[in-house]
């Protein structure tokens, strides 16, 4: 907490057009001065800021404010960081008498990690530039790949050499201390340097702070990794950083667009040509973190991919992210054998922004494309594309963007629109449930963690925790049909009502809705889940993720269920009183055997409800509550009305 005094201070102090100096051009004009907006694209100025009021304001884009607006909005920071920012500028200083001693010295830490990485990173380029082996084998491996002075400055890049004791000497001599060289991992537990005969790059964070390094080694030796990194620290959580956004965020805001890249030296090298608006993920995938990071800066990403990168299926994780966060992403695909860094040395900044304008895709189109050409003359790969491009589509917030897309699918998969809005609404629906059975559990979990000591009361003695696992969970005999019908016959096309080809599976999942909720077995609903997942990324799942799965439990009921095909039909007799009458093995008759176990658990849903139903309607009658009690029965007649149409259905059906 900065304490009110403090923030008055730092509001009266500040100058306006000292503080939007730093950042914009600005030119007098009268009393007032006058500039390009930082905010907006403007070729004549329609900023104007006033040192009288102490404010900003845009004509042109109506954004104004003080000076602590004018850091919150301009460098993404929130209202305590700009303050901080502010303070800093004008040297005013912050007693964070709110503050525990604890968090006090935990403050004081972060800050001397952030000393201690500069220090370092400023040695690591002093040893590139200053050091006759950083000269013969650091730098001299830089302007061998085409990288300028000026490009190794803006990037710092260093050299640390080998041995093992350089660095450790050098803070030793300065007198730094050793344990935050380790809590950053700069120095391992037996006291000797992380990185070793690598050349440097310093990872900063939005602020231009360095808070970690990756080094690379220039040893063509395959067993050594090209790349290491510094540990996550308390100042360095990998997947909140982007590479090369410090660099980028003036370039990134201006284009309102972001290049989204995987290397180093693919933002250097981009950098370099003068395309300045590019980050990397750095070697890990992409993280909703990192997603949000580039939409404070931009609208729209453009992803460019390696000639010889991986498989689609793992490009559409990370893009389906950027989707889900609002962001317009377009993908383009290198030349074989290039990437953006030697594309860009190769090719020069106009060429390169050519190629890229001509060759790029949206995201959802290139999907699209690729699977359509993957799965050409195999119906069931095409249903599995439909899945997968709808589950993409589902990821997209704005209604009007996603009927664009069904409309532009439809045409090019040659299926009915309203078959692919049907899809999609079950996938909306889907992608909601899930995201709310995460938040479930995540609240859950926070819960456990905030609960230190188990409360005696609530929990259960570990007799009764032992009692509960000898009991076996009850099976029940319509649940356990579902997932034999699953895993049988999941992949098999079968038509629905009307007469539309869909996987079996695909029709379970559409006929019974929130199918695992509905599950009292808890392997059962792990099997469910499991197989859900699989389908939500377009594939109908292997029998063997189930039959070598890690949880025992999972693994046995999978495989009871798949090796005992027989004898389903003698539990339907016995439990149910609706015997089959069939002489055909599922494997011929699998369409309405899916059929008819569908309807089955839609009758023991219909029962379950009626027997809630009835206990709601007991309590209404104990207490003399006549509008509750007409209501019960008018659902409970109701309810009984469905399952009579149920178990027509049932009957009805000749195997
Ligand atoms: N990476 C990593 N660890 C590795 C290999 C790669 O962290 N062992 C990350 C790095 O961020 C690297 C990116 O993945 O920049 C891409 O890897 P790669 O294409 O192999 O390297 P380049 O960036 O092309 O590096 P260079 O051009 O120096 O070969
Ligand atoms: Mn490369």
């Amino acid at each position: 907490m900065i304490p009110e005094h403090t923030v008055q201070k730092i509001l009266e102090t500040a100058q306006i057009e000292d503080v939007v100096g730093d950042f914009v051009n600005l030119k007098r004009a009268g009393r007032n001065y006058k500039g390009l907006c930082p905010f907006h694209d403007e070729k004549t100025p329609s900023f104007s800021v006033s040192p009288g009021l102490n404010i900003y304001k845009c004509f042109g884009c109506q954004k104004g404010g003080n000076s602590v607006q004018f850091i919150m909005d301009h460098e993404k920071m929130s209202f305590p960081e700009a303050l901080r920012y502010l303070a800093d500028k004008y040297n005013i200083e912050i007693e964070e008498e709110e503050l525990s001693a604890e968090r006090k010295a935990e403050l004081q830490e972060i800050d001397s990690l952030y000393v201690l990485n500069e220090n370092v990173s400023k040695f690591y380029t002093e040893q590139l530039f200053h050091t006759n082996l950083g000269k013969s084998v650091g730098l001299s491996y830089f302007r061998d790949r085409g990288f300028q002075q000026k490009i190794l400055d803006r990037f710092h890049i260093g050299y640390a050499a080998p041995g093992g004791k350089v660095l450790v000497d050098e803070l030793t001599d300065k007198g730094f201390n050793i344990d935050y060289a380790k809590k950053v991992g700069l120095v391992n537990t037996y006291d000797k340097d992380f990185f070793k005969d690598r050349v440097i790059f310093p990872i900063q964070n939005i602020s231009g702070k360095t808070i970690a390094f990756a080094g690379r080694t220039l040893k063509k030796d395959k067993k050594i990794p090209k790349y290491i990194n510094s540990p996550e620290s308390d100042i360095y959580e990998k997947r909140k950083v982007l590479y090369g956004l410090y660099q980028a965020k003036g370039a990134i805001r201006k284009e309102n667009s972001c290049i989204l890249v995987e290397g180093y030296t693919d933002v250097m090298s981009l950098h370099q040509v003068g395309i300045e608006n590019v980050v990397a993920s750095s070697g890990t995938a992409l993280t909703e973190e990192q997603v949000r990071l580039i939409k404070r800066f931009a609208d729209e990403v453009l992803v460019l991919y390696d000639g010889d990168a991986a498989g689609v299926s793992a490009a559409v994780r990370g893009l389906r992210i950027i989707l889900s966060q609002g962001l317009k992403v377009q993908v383009v695909m290198l030349p074989e054998g290039e990437d953006p860094d030697s594309f860009a040395q190769k090719k020069g900044k106009q060429a390169t922004l050519d190629f890229l304008e001509d060759q790029k895709k949206d995201f959802i189109l290139w999907q699209l494309e690729h699977l359509l050409a993957e799965t050409a003359n195999d119906p069931m790969g095409k249903a599995r594309a439909i899945k997968s491009i709808v589950r993409t589509l589902a990821y997209i917030d704005d209604a009007l963007t996603r009927s664009t897309y069904i409309q532009h699918c439809a045409q090019e998969l040659h299926i009915q629109e309203t078959l692919l809005v049907d899809e999609l609404n079950k996938a909306l629906y889907e992608l909601q449930a899930e995201r709310q059975r995460i938040q479930k559990s995540d609240a859950r979990k926070e819960q456990q963690w905030k609960k230190q000591e188990p409360s005696p009361i609530h929990s259960p003695s570990a007799q009764q925790l032992e009692e509960k696992k000898r009991i076996p969970p009850k099976v029940d005999i319509r649940e356990k049909e579902v997932i034999r019908v699953l895993l049988q016959h999941g992949a098999k096309m079968m038509e629905d009502e009307e007469g539309n080809p869909l996987t079996v599976a695909e029709y379970v999942f559409s006929e019974l809705e929130n199918l695992s909720e509905n599950m009292s077995h808890p392997t059962f609903q792990k099997i469910i889940d499991l197989y859900l997942q699989s389908l939500m990324d377009g594939l109908v799942p292997e029998l063997k993720q189930f039959t070598q799965h890690s949880d025992r439990d999972l693994q046995t009921v999978a495989i009871d269920i798949l090796t005992d095909p027989f004898e389903y039909s003698e539990n339907w007799e016995g439990k149910l009183n609706s015997p089959l009458r069939t002489q055909k093995k599922p494997e011929e008759n699998f369409a309405t055997d899916s059929f008819l176990v569908v309807q089955h658990f839609k009758q023991k849903q219909i029962e379950r409800l009626i027997e809630q139903n009835r206990e709601k309607l007991q309590t209404f009658i104990e207490a003399d509550d006549e509008k509750g009690v007409a209501d019960c029965m008018a659902v409970h007649h109701r309810l009984v009305e469905v399952r009579k149409e149920i178990n027509e259905i049932i009957n009805r059906v000749i195997l």
